[in-house]
């Protein structure tokens, strides 16, 4: 995010915590009682080492290659750099870059002239979420298939020329410019293919899309036709103009991708957000008075004033066919609404698909949807709205290592109309309101949710929450600059029966982030190299080996490292064990880390390069990819591939 753009980090729960230092007692008798330590900080810390040994001898089951790590690439050094860099032995190739042909008909791409109809026939700008779906349609292709790719949002001042010496900005863009944003956004299916070793797209491919905030979409499940999705463009409250802030996602058994709305909230504006109806629940979700875009300006849509039930039409996850150009995308009201992010499926033994998310705000909350019916393989027309049924719930991590998985269901608990929720769609268009009086666990920021598809383990990646003063046991780090990553872990994970749709599970911290030695209570496999340690983790992936790759957003760039990928075992000898693999361009996040199904490919979304206090069009930070003086930074799909051709890592 830029300086201007500080959409991610608006805190707007204000559920009652409880203060550090009892979490702190609470935890450590529980570590205690499984030690017969107590006292002090450093007898904690003893038995917190112990129990981790403990735990990694209970794990040995994981054969080694030797070393403690499993992980055989040479592990590259902290750096930050106008450019990127990779482990050596392994390959970067730039895949598709902001601007670059994702349509037939799309014209060249000339940044100081773009215009809003070329913008919506070419790739759109801040790539995210990736997802890959091998050709031929149901193959497991590792050469040919189809990419997703999510497009977040745009840094108007290094993205658009600035004028009179004075660098573009988000709150003073003219009707054209917000125009040019507004198809920026949204997302991209492109056809890619791997030829002599080398991936290129197909531009114009049959089923090549771009996706933007006027592709017309439909809102199902409970809440769609709500009177509170109701417009003056829309009476029945089910068709909706777009997608906003298409942060990561997932997709489904049946082949369809799903993409996550983040911070919708920051395209409206309207004085209705102090004085309106609405106002309360405008305030939980941190949808502005002023404008951090000012597209209501332009566009009457985006004014609350003008249109109060709009932004209720936002902050879902979208189900979208990518084999289909012409498919309408379906908001499936049923997932809840919050600043979704990760949104990734697992399927229970008797065939229920569960969908892990997080929603991204300090002190918000983890959620799962479970499916009413389980999916059918062989019948895709069972599957299409198989979303539209089930249960919502909301996870409490007691502090014993417990979770309950809560449910968000209308009339059960405080979910009534004594609290003014009176149908199950007022539940959902106020998901936060409601979990809240559930008595959710307020968590750092949860980004992305991922399954480990070896174990069965979930990982909630929670990237930081520097105005935390009061702790919980899953959470212990007050102002917590760095983030931390807990494990789930489901009655069966280890078995070939994972109990994803069981209401109650264990979890875990998995590491605790920041350089050991200096960031108070940061946590790693004791061998972590002076390069391997981390900060604010927010994407991550799986390989075959059931072996973590966790992207960062918000690297210490006074420390001088970038943001990156850092892969670790998750069991075994070298469980924790994080390693360097690549470093992004200055000002660049990392995003959508995604492995082709054989692991020869691990595809990244490297967003917003060269963003930051200072950097402009004019005078960026950097002018990765291409470095020639007359095209700015771009964000850009690349696939990283080992030299020799074998599997990454
Ligand atoms: Fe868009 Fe929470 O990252
Ligand atoms: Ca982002
Ligand atoms: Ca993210
Ligand atoms: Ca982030």
């Amino acid at each position: 995010m830029n300086d201007e753009i500080e959409i991610e980090d608006i805190g707007s729960n204000p559920a009652p915590r409880r203060p550090i230092g009892e979490i702190m007692r609470i935890r450590l008798s529980r570590r205690a009682a499984m030690r017969g330590l107590a006292g002090t900080t450093a007898a904690m810390a003893l038995a917190d080492s112990l129990i981790d040994d403990a735990e990694a001898q209970v794990a040995q089951a994981i054969p080694q290659t030797g070393g403690p790590s499993t992980l055989l690439f040479p592990e590259l050094r902290h750096q930050l750099a106008q450019t990127d860099a990779v482990a050596e032995g392994y390959e970067i190739q730039h895949v598709i870059r902001w601007g670059d042909p994702v349509l037939a008909a799309s014209p060249p791409f000339e940044p100081t002239r773009q215009t809003a109809q070329a913008q919506a026939m070419q790739f759109g700008y801040n790539n995210d979420f990736l997802d890959f779906i091998p050709l031929p349609k149901g193959s497991r292709s590792s050469d040919h298939g189809l990419l997703w790719v999510n497009h977040e949002y745009t840094s108007t001042p290094i993205m658009l020329p600035g004028e009179d010496g004075r660098p573009a900005s988000n709150r003073r863009t003219t009707a054209a410019q917000a125009a040019v944003e507004m198809a920026a956004h949204g997302g991209s299916v492109v056809e890619i293919r791997r030829v002599n070793g080398k991936w290129e797209t197909l531009p114009g491919g049959a089923m090549n899309r771009r996706i933007t905030t006027d592709t017309p979409m439909r809102l199902s499940g409970p809440a769609a036709g709500h009177p509170r999705l109701r417009t003056s463009a829309d009476a029945t409250g089910t068709r909706v103009l777009g997608t906003l802030n298409n942060c990561a996602g997932g997709n489904t058994p049946w082949g369809t991708v799903l993409t996550a709305e983040e911070n919708f909230n920051a395209y409206f504006s309207g004085e209705a957000a102090a004085t309106g109806e609405q106002a309360a629940s405008y305030r939980r979700y941190g949808i502005p008075r002023n404008p951090v875009y000012n597209w209501a300006a332009h566009v009457a849509r985006f004014s609350l004033d003008r249109e109060p039930n709009e932004p209720n039409r936002f902050g879902w996850i979208v189900e979208i066919d990518p084999f289909d150009p012409s498919s309408t995308p379906i908001k499936r009201t049923a997932l809840g609404r919050f600043k979704h992010e990760g949104c990734t499926h697992a399927v229970a033994p008797d065939g229920r698909v569960v969908i892990y998310m997080g929603d991204d705000e300090r002190h918000d909350y983890v959620y799962k949807f479970v499916t009413a019916r389980p999916w059918d393989a062989n019948d895709p027309a069972a599957n299409r709205d198989l979303l539209d049924e089930g249960t919502l719930y909301v996870a409490k991590f007691e502090d014993n290592g417990t979770l309950r998985w809560l449910p968000l269901s209308f009339g059960e608990g405080p979910l009534t109309p004594a609290n003014n929720f009176h149908n199950q769609g007022d539940v959902l268009i106020e998901t936060r309101r409601a979990a809240d009086l559930l008595g959710a666990t307020p968590m750092d920021r949860p980004e992305d949710v991922e399954t480990n598809p070896v174990t069965g383990r979930v990982y909630v990646m929670l990237t930081n929450n520097s105005s935390r003063t009061m702790a919980n046991a899953t959470n212990p780090r007050p102002r917590n600059a760095h983030g931390h990553v807990v494990e789930i872990i489901p009655p069966g994970a280890g078995t070939a029966r994972v109990e994803h749709a069981s209401l109650e599970a264990r979890w875990e911290i998995f590491l605790l982030a920041g350089k050991p030695g200096q960031d108070e209570g940061a946590r790693y496999h004791r061998a972590t190299s002076e390069s391997g340690w981390l900060s604010c983790p927010d994407n991550c992936a799986f390989d075959n080996k059931g072996r973590i790759w966790i992207a960062t957003d918000g690297a210490p760039g006074a420390a001088g490292v970038a943001d990156g990928i850092y892969a670790a075992d998750t069991m075994g000898g070298g469980r924790a064990l994080t390693r360097l693999f690549y470093q992004a361009p200055v000002g660049a996040e990392v995003c959508g880390p995604l492995f082709t199904p054989d692991n020869t490919t691990l595809f990244l979304a490297i967003q917003h390069p060269g963003e930051g206090s200072g950097s402009s069009f004019d005078n960026p930070s950097t002018r990765w990819p291409d470095f020639r003086a007359d095209m700015p930074p771009r964000p850009t799909v690349i696939a990283i591939v080992k030299k020799d051709g074998g599997a990454i890592g």
